[in-house]
């Protein structure tokens, strides 16, 4: 047994709390049997919710466009915080599902349906410590998914495949591109490239997820001077790539230093990736400190 235990993961289903394995979802709900749903993961850290705002703004989006009506944004919020309460959780992640609700199954939406709200905190136990000093490699993939990639469904077919093949071949991210060679995004992470001293990442479309730590990265990159164009890279372009890193809720900034076992300029993780890695984590910094110092001042 280890000194320090780890809080056990909770759910919320529709404001009741238990223990995450206990939780139970009904067999006609249709996140379960049409992927009729959307998502969200936050980070939680020193109690907080890292960019909320930006994130329940997203989710209120996702829900708007594939229309499921009467979900309380501030109500689930509050829910997110008593799980985070009631487990004592300090550094950890928090899934947030709503589906369209359980009814006979039916394509066609069912009338008076409720939607269901499913959420979860569990201790965040960072797996990429390594990865970021060393950097990750990339494995291309076609990317087959759906032209709605700015809904954050669960639908996760193609990115589940795709991120398989890229384990099986020691990977631990995907390059996705269409067939016309543009390259759009990663599995579960937005991505950035630096051609020509130029930093590129998608622009912002049905194309690819709008990643929250993406949006939050390009404020922090215009304050910063550093020339960026949201305009997609190609996969002819790969070769001339000098700096290549992915961005997530949970990874952060993870530099890439390999596309299919080629690297990616000299190999290692490169001076931009580095001086925007630190950009980053300087204003989750300030971000918590500030949190904390309000805190105090309430409490005053
Ligand atoms: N993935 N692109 C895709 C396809 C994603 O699934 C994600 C997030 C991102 C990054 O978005 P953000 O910065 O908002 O986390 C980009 C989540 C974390 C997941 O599915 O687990």
């Amino acid at each position: 047994m280890t000194t320090h235990q780890q809080p056990v993961a909770l759910a919320n289903i529709n404001g009741e709390i238990t223990p995450l394995s206990e939780a139970k979802i009904p067999a006609l709900d249709r996140g379960f049997l049409f992927g009729d749903a959307v998502y969200e993961v936050m980070w939680v850290n020193q109690g907080k919710m890292w960019l909320e705002e930006e994130h329940f703004i997203r989710l209120e989006r996702s829900l708007n466009l594939i229309r499921i009506q009467g979900v309380d944004l501030s109500s689930l919020a509050a829910k997110v915080y008593e799980t985070i309460t009631a487990g004592k959780f300090k550094n950890a992640i928090v899934y947030i599902q709503i589906t369209r609700g359980a009814a006979p199954r039916s394509h066609a939406f069912p009338k008076d349906i409720k939607p269901f709200e499913f959420l979860f905190v569990q201790e965040f136990n960072d797996p990429y410590a390594e990865m970021r000093e060393k950097g990750i490699h990339l494995l291309s993939r076609p990317d087959i998914r759906w032209e709605h990639c700015d809904i954050k469904s669960t639908n996760l077919l193609a990115n589940v495949l795709a991120i398989q093949d890229s384990k099986e071949a020691g990977c631990q991210e995907v390059l996705f591109y269409l067939k016309d060679g543009t390259i759009t995004e990663s599995a579960h992470s937005s991505l950035f490239g630096v051609l020509d001293g130029i930093l590129y990442t998608s622009p912002s479309s049905d194309l690819i997820l709008p990643g929250i730590t993406r949006n939050h990265l390009l404020n922090l990159i215009a304050k910063d001077g550093i020339a960026i164009r949201e305009k997609s890279l190609q996969m002819e372009q790969l070769g001339q790539i000098s700096e290549l890193f992915i961005t997530g809720t949970t990874s952060g900034v993870l530099p890439v230093v390999a596309v299919d076992k080629k690297n990616i300029g000299e190999g290692k993780p490169g001076p931009i990736t580095r001086r925007i890695e630190k950009a980053y984590w300087d204003s989750v910094k300030t971000w918590s400190q500030n949190a904390h110092h309000n805190e105090d001042s309430t409490r005053i």
